[in-house]
């Protein structure tokens, strides 16, 4: 299995204000769409109530402390570690991937699991009240990169 980060983020790492994205960007949400069709995907509670539905085409996982919620369309679970089993329940082919896809608090606690982070780098200069971890660049390698108008698409593979 690959357990893999989608992030867009801006030039202090920022992600998120008072639990909404802080851009909308078109080319952006297709990649992500691209990027996540098929697989299995991990937010947070906060994440999911934002987004407010589970996302099609997708095993939708949501990781919370509150053992009475239950959505109709997504698995809930209070242990980060079930992840792992629902991708692998969900996909038990080489290609199963499980893409963590925020919020800030869900990539801190599965970033030291993550080989591979598909980051879109956007500018942007306002107030963030949430942020993606620090990466130590000892431990990642740029495997891809592409520009696009509003933001830099790249690809970090874990080099340890
Ligand atoms: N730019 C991007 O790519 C991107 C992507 C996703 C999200 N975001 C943004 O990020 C912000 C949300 O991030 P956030 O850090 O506030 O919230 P979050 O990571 O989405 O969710 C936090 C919630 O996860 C649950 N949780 C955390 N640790 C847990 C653990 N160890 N065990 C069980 N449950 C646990 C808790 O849910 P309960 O409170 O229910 O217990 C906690 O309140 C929003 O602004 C959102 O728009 C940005």
């Amino acid at each position: 299995m690959i357990v893999s980060i989608v992030v867009a983020l801006g030039p202090k790492r920022e992600i998120g204000l008072n639990n909404q994205l802080l851009w909308h960007i078109s080319d952006d949400l297709k990649n992500f769409k691209k990027l996540t069709t098929g697989k299995s995907v991990l937010m947070g509670r906060k994440t999911f109530e934002s987004i407010g539905k589970p996302l099609p085409n997708r095993n939708n996982i949501v990781l919370t402390r509150d053992p009475e919620l239950s959505v109709t369309g997504v698995d809930v679970i209070t242990d980060p570690l079930m992840a792992f089993d629902l991708a692998l329940d969900y996909d038990d082919s080489d290609e199963c991937e499980l893409a963590i896809i925020g919020g800030a608090e869900i990539y801190n606690i599965y970033l030291p699991y993550v080989q591979r982070i598909y980051l879109s780098e956007v500018e942007y200069n306002g107030p963030a009240d949430a942020f993606f971890p620090e990466l130590d660049p000892n431990e990642w390698k740029e495997v891809d990169s592409q520009k696009f108008e509003q933001f830099n698409f790249r690809v970090l593979e874990r080099v340890s």
